[in-house]
């Protein structure tokens, strides 16, 4: 059911954009207002999340760290491992939003007969992870060009580098067949192996769902259908001078690839997706660590009325002295 629900939930969404532009005729609410609200609730959710996490206190210095500290000269530091300042923290943090680094030191474990318990790198999952992220980078940036007049010759040299495979016409992109395998992938992974299917709810199969339609439908428009991208840029460029142009040449799968990216867009602020931001306010990895040079005052501390030993002692000495409890003060 956990599997099956968000699957239908995107078939639905499809359905809906084919009733409701084929048979509705509704072209400005499926081609207008929903994107525009998308891009509404996107960009305020996504500026008033970072906005609450900038501003939640992170009282205690608490990097994670499995490397030697900064110490003594002639102690060997690791600066990647436990950066004790901010240049280190960005190495630390590019390699980790960049390359995944501790998702490549992920390991499995499983149950073998025996029964015994073995310890597995997993190396699967870092690539799967990369090839969709980078693609899905990659795809995000050459559609640059259907919001752009001119298109600067950066993306027109991002796309021939993706094309340059030169299968086909129109050019077969690698980054457009990799983006869904690698979507599939992480899906078929979730599915499939007991452990991550356990806990795996709706809310992790309904991006991965969401993101197969989009680049099926992309792909559908691309190189099946064929859409008419001069139509349809009259659109994406109208919209952003707020003077939206109605595309004739549009057919009614533009219109799914559409209302599923609009769908996207309004729910990233609100799911997992916001791990795209989360990682910079990780205070785990945002940190150096100089817990032992500089010290670090909790800035919530507040006096705090104690009783010490010595006025316990104070309190109970002649019954301490009386049952033999030794005593620092006669
Ligand atoms: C999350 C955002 C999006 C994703 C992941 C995505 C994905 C894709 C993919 C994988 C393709 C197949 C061809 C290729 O690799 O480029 C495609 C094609 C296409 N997409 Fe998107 N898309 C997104 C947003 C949009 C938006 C906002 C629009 C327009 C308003 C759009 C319009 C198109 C068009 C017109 C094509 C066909 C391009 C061609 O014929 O060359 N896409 N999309």
């Amino acid at each position: 059911m956990k599997v099956l629900f968000p699957f239908l939930a995107v078939i639905i969404l499809a359905g809906l954009a084919f009733i409701g532009v084929e048979g509705l005729r509704l072209h400005v609410l499926f081609g207008v207002v929903i994107p525009y609200l998308a891009a509404l609730i996107f960009i305020v959710g996504v500026i008033s999340r970072v906005v609450r996490w900038g501003r939640s206190p992170v009282p205690f210095r608490i990097p994670t760290t499995c490397g030697q500290q900064k110490s003594l000269p002639w102690i060997k530091h690791n600066r990647l491992e436990n950066p004790s300042n901010t240049l280190e923290v960005i190495g630390r943090m590019a390699l980790e939003v960049l390359l995944f680094r501790s998702l490549f030191r992920n390991t499995q474990t499983e149950l073998r007969d025996g029964p015994h318990l073995a310890h597995g790198s997993e190396k699967w999952l870092w690539l799967g992870a990369l090839a969709f992220h980078w693609s899905f980078l990659t795809v995000l940036i050459r559609h640059l060009r259907l919001f752009m007049e001119p298109i600067p010759s950066m993306l027109s040299l991002i796309s021939s580098l993706d094309g340059f495979l030169q299968v086909g016409a129109p050019v077969v992109y690698l980054t457009g067949v990799v983006l869904p395998a690698a979507a599939t992938f992480l899906l078929f992974r979730r599915i499939s192996k007991p452990q991550i299917s356990y806990i795996s709810l709706p809310a992790d199969y309904f991006p991965l769902f969401l993101i197969i339609g989009i680049a099926v439908s992309g792909i559908l428009m691309r190189y099946f259908t064929k859409v008419d991208v001069v139509s349809i840029k009259a659109l994406t460029i109208g919209m952003l001078h707020f003077k939206p142009v109605i595309p004739t040449g549009a057919g009614i799968i533009f219109y799914i690839h559409l209302l599923l990216v609009s769908i996207l867009l309004a729910y990233f602020p609100f799911s997992k997706l916001m791990h795209s931001g989360g990682v910079f306010f990780s205070p785990a990895r945002n940190m150096a660590n100089n817990n032992r040079r500089q010290r670090h005052i909790n800035p919530w501390d507040y006096p705090v009325k104690v009783h010490t030993y010595q006025e316990y002692e104070d309190d109970f000495r002649e019954k301490m002295i009386k049952v033999g409890i030794p005593v620092e003060k006669d």
